[in-house]
């Protein structure tokens, strides 16, 4: 492996190492802390099962994350290892010449990676920053259109180091528009600045409300983050080194760590649940995720891996905007009955849609995107599903138990990520020439 990696294979090894410590450590301490978050009152009940009288550990995601953020600082000496030596003791082999400029004078001046620490650094504090705003959120509640904003101030410490250490701003224009334009790279100055907010803000909310079924929001954020770290490895074992090869190794340091938290987490969030993951593990998640794309320059890519959350959130928009009504949670209805989850309606009555959302509505159901439900005598719609994608699911699929579901919804995710990895690598060469 250490020879695989381009001579970057021990930090690696150190990071797969404290990546096993961190499943280890995070497994146990969810066990051990959950009755202490239920006697804080941190806890919900599980509203897709017949015996929901008890209720179970919510916002693990914060162990998650202080297990997760305590490993990734261990690990911060590892891949400076060799510029630490070559600084404090003037160096002498081969790798250490690499890293040392020479000067003038014949004076040999280490040149420390500086930025490399300094995205490091970034990276952390944007995490924590996300953990504290996500623990808010778990505590207090914050209402949807407040806390939707929060990770815009989560996403400061990585612009600003964006900002000084790459200030890159320019796209790449697909080769068909570069003779309109005139030129291969389009500079969108500040506005890739908007973007790459946006970005940060999108991210974790949309795994937020891809959710409400035992172990969705875990299943979502491993599949992400094991096809954002094959397109790494991707990277790192062409048979010559590729320019992109820090970015990658970057990302895979931040990765693995992750997805030890998320396995340990999955164990017990898994169906039937014994915890809830809380909003603290979704920002964190998303968070993770645009950290390494921006620092790692891969955010298109990242795009190409969140299209089933961006369909969810597309879908979602009559709701989170209000032009439906939004119920406080719209995860699936289930039927004691049957033991099997459908779709959760808003119900209609009295308040009748405006005529253009009626119509609307009505057509949604004729395309079977929406399961509506008229009253023959009058008309009128009586209840429609709510926007999500796991409701919808439900609408093609028919009823299903909730294991069921949430694995046809990762298998998917699985599925349409390979695909954007495809399009990625293969049909881009089409696209634009690399
Ligand atoms: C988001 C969704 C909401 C969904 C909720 C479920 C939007 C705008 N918001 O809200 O529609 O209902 O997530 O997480 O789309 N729960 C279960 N089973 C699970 C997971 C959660 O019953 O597998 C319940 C528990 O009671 C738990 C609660 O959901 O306490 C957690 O909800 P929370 O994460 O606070 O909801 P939001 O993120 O605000
Ligand atoms: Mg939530």
């Amino acid at each position: 492996l250490a020879n695989t990696f381009q001579g970057e294979g021990e930090p690696l090894i150190a990071s797969l190492a404290l990546s096993g410590l961190a499943f280890a450590a995070n497994y146990s301490m969810i066990r051990w802390l959950g009755p202490s978050f239920i006697k804080a009152g941190l806890k919900g009940r599980d509203m897709a099962k017949v015996n929901n009288k008890y209720e179970l550990p919510e916002c693990m995601g914060a162990i998650c994350a202080v297990v997760y953020l305590l490993v990734i600082i261990i690990f911060i000496p590892f891949p400076f290892y060799k510029d630490i030596v070559v600084a404090t003791s003037g160096g002498g082999n081969r790798d250490v010449v690499m890293n040392v400029e020479y000067v003038q004078k014949g004076r040999l001046l280490h040149k420390f990676p500086h930025s490399k620490l300094a995205s490091f650094l970034s990276a952390i504090i944007s995490l924590q920053s996300i953990t504290l705003l996500g623990i808010g959120d778990d505590l207090f509640d914050i209402r949807w259109r407040h806390k939707f904003f929060i990770p815009a101030f989560a996403s400061i410490p990585l612009l600003v180091i964006y900002f000084i250490d790459f200030g890159v701003t320019s796209v790449v224009l697909p080769t068909v528009l570069q003779p309109y334009v005139g030129r291969e790279l389009l500079d969108l100055g500040f506005l890739y600045y908007g973007y790459m907010a946006a970005f940060c803000i999108f991210s974790p909310n949309s795994i937020n409300i891809l959710a409400g079924i035992n172990g969705i929001e875990v299943l979502q954020s491993i599949v992400i983050a094991l096809l954002l770290a094959f397109n790494d490895v991707l990277y790192l074992v062409t048979p010559y080194p590729h320019p992109a090869t820090d970015s990658h190794l970057f990302s895979l340091y931040f990765l693995l760590p992750f997805l030890g938290v998320s396995f340990a987490l999955l164990a017990h969030n898994k169906y039937p649940a014994r915890v809830f993951v809380g909003d603290t593990y979704c920002y964190f998640a998303g968070m993770i995720f645009v950290v390494v794309s921006i620092l790692g320059h891969f955010s298109k890519t990242l795009i190409l891996l969140l299209v089933p959350q961006i369909f969810n959130f597309v879908y979602s928009v009559p709701q989170l905007f209000g032009l439906v009504p939004c119920p406080r949670h719209r995860l699936p209805h289930f039927n004691a009955r049957t033991g099997l989850l459908e779709p959760s309606v808003t119900k209609w009555g009295d308040k009748q849609p405006h005529l253009i959302i009626e119509s609307v509505l009505h057509l949604l159901g004729r395309l079977k995107l929406l399961r509506v439900k008229v009253d023959n005598d009058t008309g009128r719609i009586l209840e429609t599903s709510n926007f999500t994608i796991l409701n919808l699911w439900l609408v093609w699929r028919g009823p299903l138990r909730e294991d069921r579901l949430a694995w046809e919804i990762t298998a998917m995710q699985t599925a349409v990520g390979l695909f954007g990895l495809f399009i990625r690598h293969r049909l881009a060469l089409l696209v634009f020439r690399e």
